[in-house]
């Protein structure tokens, strides 16, 4: 293997997404008892249902058989049934049965790979293995998420864009007052300013020098064994109801090398009568304000080149997204070369 295979392969798992991490998929109320949910990441398609028990399963959309996507099935007392010649399989991609076929040796047979997935905060979320941690290490959640002093209502969203431009998006809090000019609450601050990026105990902080609490200033991105995710601040004015401002935590989890899906839960710090009123406030005239923001960064990502990297020209406002990067080519340095590792001492 000479230097420049290796080089590439760590821009492909970059580009691809990488492994050893949990990422969210679906909605919680997306998958069903009754109905096989099919979903895509990093490249690999997986059919997700829940058991008897109400547990969400999740393995390879393909049927051992011939194929065929195991997510236009049925659920089948648990387990999942194809609808091409009715091969039903479990949750471990075990063949249960072959029911056109008596005695058929396919029966028992593990033919899938299955998935770790564990439901949080109205999301599913599943465990793409890697060499270095092939089992799930615990998923860690915000306290926005944990703790019952915040509420707030998950939105998700597909874009046509590599996910990598949706972190570097995140880690740019200097696009607010300009793509977002317009809106309800980012029309505020000054157009100039410098960036600061300041380490922290689980990843770093990017904030902009002059300014805090006017617009969408700072994003702070937290690093974990088994998952990343960011958090930032809205700032509100009064009339967007109690809870001061509104915290975003993004998730974003690579569909394949050309699209991606966005998780973000919207938060306020309120309990209470308040709380009520700001879910009422939200769902009747907020959502659709914060629809439109997101509405403005996706248009703009998906205008954007698939190789634009190839040619940008950042500046000092881009310490985040250069932070990202970084932290991105790190990691799938460290599994390629564990997969190498791995490759030469079987041969
Ligand atoms: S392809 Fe699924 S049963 Fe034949
Ligand atoms: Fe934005």
């Amino acid at each position: 293997m000479t230097v420049i295979d290796k080089k590439t392969l760590i821009e492909d798992r970059v580009n691809q997404g990488l492994l050893g991490q949990w990422y969210p998929v679906a909605k919680s109320v997306e998958v069903k008892a009754t109905k096989p949910y099919g979903a895509k990441l990093l490249g690999q398609k997986v059919v997700l249902w829940r058991d008897q028990t109400g547990a969400i399963r999740c393995i390879e959309d393909f049927c051992p058989h011939r194929g065929a996507p195991l997510s236009y099935g049925e659920v089948h007392e648990g387990n999942i049934g194809c609808r091409y010649h009715g091969v039903i399989v479990d949750g471990d991609g075990v063949v249960k049965r072959v029911p056109a076929m008596p005695e058929c040796a396919l029966e028992g047979r593990k033919a899938l790979k299955s998935f770790e997935v564990t439901e949080a905060n109205d999301a599913v979320f599943v465990y793409m293995p890697s060499v270095e941690q092939p089992t799930a290490p615990a998923l860690v959640l915000p306290k926005e998420l944990t703790s019952d002093d915040w509420t707030g209502f998950l939105c998700t969203s597909v874009w046509e864009t590599n996910y990598r431009y949706a972190l570097d998006n995140l880690a740019d809090p200097m696009h607010g007052c300009y793509l977002h000019s317009e809106s309800f609450t980012l029309a505020f601050g000054s157009k100039q300013d410098l960036m600061q990026l300041d380490k922290t105990d689980a990843g770093f902080r990017v904030s902009r020098v002059g300014q805090v609490g006017e617009n969408f200033d700072w994003t702070e991105f937290e690093i974990h064994p088994g998952n990343m995710f960011c958090f930032l601040d809205i700032p509100y004015p009064q009339a967007a109801g109690p809870g001061g401002f509104m915290r975003i935590v993004g998730f974003t989890t690579p569909i394949d090398e050309r699209t991606c899906k966005v998780f973000f839960w919207r938060l306020r710090q309120v309990s209470g009568l308040a709380r009520e009123s700001w879910r009422f406030l939200y769902r009747a005239q907020l959502e659709e304000n914060h629809w439109n923001v997101l509405e403005q960064d996706r248009v703009m990502l998906e205008g954007m080149p698939d190789d634009a990297r190839k040619r940008e020209m950042l500046y000092q406002h881009d310490l985040g997204v250069s932070r990202v990067r970084q932290l991105l080519t790190k990691a799938a340095k460290s599994q390629i070369e564990a997969e190498l590792a791995l490759k030469v001492a079987a041969e």
